[in-house]
């Protein structure tokens, strides 16, 4: 089938590789030619585990192209809106012009014999509003809300763990949903589930998830914070509630608290949303969990200045980690990087390494000092913090650690190393939520 995808963002590009590699004729559109360019060169431009893969072999077999000309996806039976949803500039709400305005640009390409499929996170009642332009161009819309996570983005795509299709009433919606059966015939031989619900159930269900990830990420920080005041083990304690499958352990690691292009501004824009449906009060609770994750950064600067006696001023402090989470270079709402620009404004020399991020990270926030190996950030550090638990920071080992340091101070922000260990080879180690 041909299918054009419109955005090739971190979603887009991963759903056009993706739909390529199940076998259909695709075509990204994107309006950065730089960005077009990169992944045609099957060069991504971010670090996603097996995407580069992906791009060239759907070139190979000549079924994956990119461009910046609309034009060209004339004759797509299937066009998926993959367009990001920021949040505005100073204020909560979602910015949606992305998507308005892929909706316009597609419409003169749509027919009878298409239907366009949104994918991005919106505020429920988008799809209500853009079924009617769309329906006059002869197409039916549908929105299939995309649940992949960075750094398992392809798998996530090929192999989701459910399938939700928000559709209209009657023929539109049934032969929408016929159409993208087709196109996820390969998926669906495996069993997976697929739900079918109207307009705003499906975009809830995709603002729902995210604020439930977000809520148990802060509910465990929040007891974290209850762990300090009493002196008890944060991760101790998720394992033991987590061993009850109806809580579960995943997304119980306190520590840091979430960052990232989504799960922050996904339940700012959800607030939002509420109080423009009268509903504000319903997910109040959104902002006591936002104020949680905030309040970890600000906690982690005071343990870490109380572990140098009171003061950052003239203390050289290396941050192990940039990106918002290990195996992405994905700055956004980076929580390593908001608690190193806190320490720097403190009069802190900081060092910030990452295995990936560095370049995003410079262009974002040129005024920290960044170096690319390790053991050279490490060098005659203060005090260490680890803030993005990328698997080589967790395999570091404390006495040849201990021998690159001028003070033996460690910070776990992920709660990810062993505390005996680091301690028995004469680290000071202190961690969030643990004794
Ligand atoms: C999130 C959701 O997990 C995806 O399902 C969703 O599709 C995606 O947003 C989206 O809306 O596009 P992602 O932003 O890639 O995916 O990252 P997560 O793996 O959810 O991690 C988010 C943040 O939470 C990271 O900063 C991570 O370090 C933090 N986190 C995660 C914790 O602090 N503790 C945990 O136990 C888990």
């Amino acid at each position: 089938m041909k299918i054009s995808v419109i955005g090739c963002g971190y979603l887009g590009a991963v759903h056009a590789a993706a739909m390529a590699s199940l076998g259909h004729d695709v075509i990204g559109i994107d309006v950065d030619e730089v960005k077009v360019d990169a992944l045609t060169a099957g060069l991504p431009p971010f670090f996603e585990p097996g995407l580069s893969e992906l791009l060239l072999a759907g070139q190979d077999r000549g079924s994956l192209k990119f461009a910046t000309d609309i034009s060209q996806v004339a004759g797509a039976k299937v066009h998926f809106i993959c367009v990001g949803t920021p949040q505005k500039a100073g204020e909560f709400a979602a910015d949606v012009t992305y998507v308005d305005a892929a909706v316009e640009s597609l419409r003169p390409h749509l027919d009878t014999d298409s239907i366009v499929v949104g994918k991005s996170t919106v505020p429920v009642g988008t799809a209500e509003r853009l079924a009617g332009a769309i329906s006059e161009s002869g197409a039916s819309l549908m929105w299939n809300p995309e649940f992949l996570r960075e750094g398992h983005a392809v798998d996530d795509t090929l192999h989701p763990n459910r399938l939700v299709y928000g559709v209209a009433d009657g023929e539109p919606g049934k032969r929408a949903t016929r159409y993208l059966d087709e196109v996820y015939a390969e998926m669906l031989s495996d069993s997976l589930p697929r739900l079918i619900t109207d307009f705003a159930t499906a975009e809830l269900v995709k603002t729902a998830a995210n604020s439930f990830l977000a809520t148990k990420i802060s509910f465990i920080n929040a007891m974290s914070e209850l762990c300090e005041a009493s002196g008890a083990d944060v991760t101790q304690l998720a394992d033991a509630i987590g061993m009850d499958d109806r809580i579960g352990r995943k997304f119980l690691n306190a520590g840091l608290g979430f960052g990232g292009g989504c799960l922050p501004k996904d339940i700012r824009a959800f607030m939002a949303r509420a109080g423009e449906l009268g509903a504000d009060q319903a997910v109040a609770f959104l902002r006591e969990i936002d104020s949680i994750n905030m309040r970890r950064r600000v906690r982690i600067v005071d343990i870490a200045r109380d572990a140098l006696h009171g003061s950052f001023i003239g203390k050289r402090i290396t941050v192990l980690g940039a990106a918002f989470k290990p195996d992405s270079d994905d700055v956004r709402d980076s929580p390593a990087l908001a608690v190193a620009r806190l320490i720097a404004t403190q009069g802190g020399v900081v060092t910030v390494t990452d295995p990936q991020a560095i370049d995003n990270a410079s262009k974002s926030f040129p005024e920290l000092n960044y170096v690319i190996n390790t053991s050279d950030a490490l060098l005659n550090a203060d005090a260490v913090l680890l803030l993005t638990e990328w698997r080589e920071y967790q395999d570091l080992d404390p006495k040849q650690t201990a021998s690159l340091v001028a003070g033996r101070i460690l910070i776990d922000g992920r709660n990810v190393l062993s505390p005996e260990l680091w301690r028995k080879a004469g680290w000071t180690y202190r961690a969030l939520g643990r004794p």
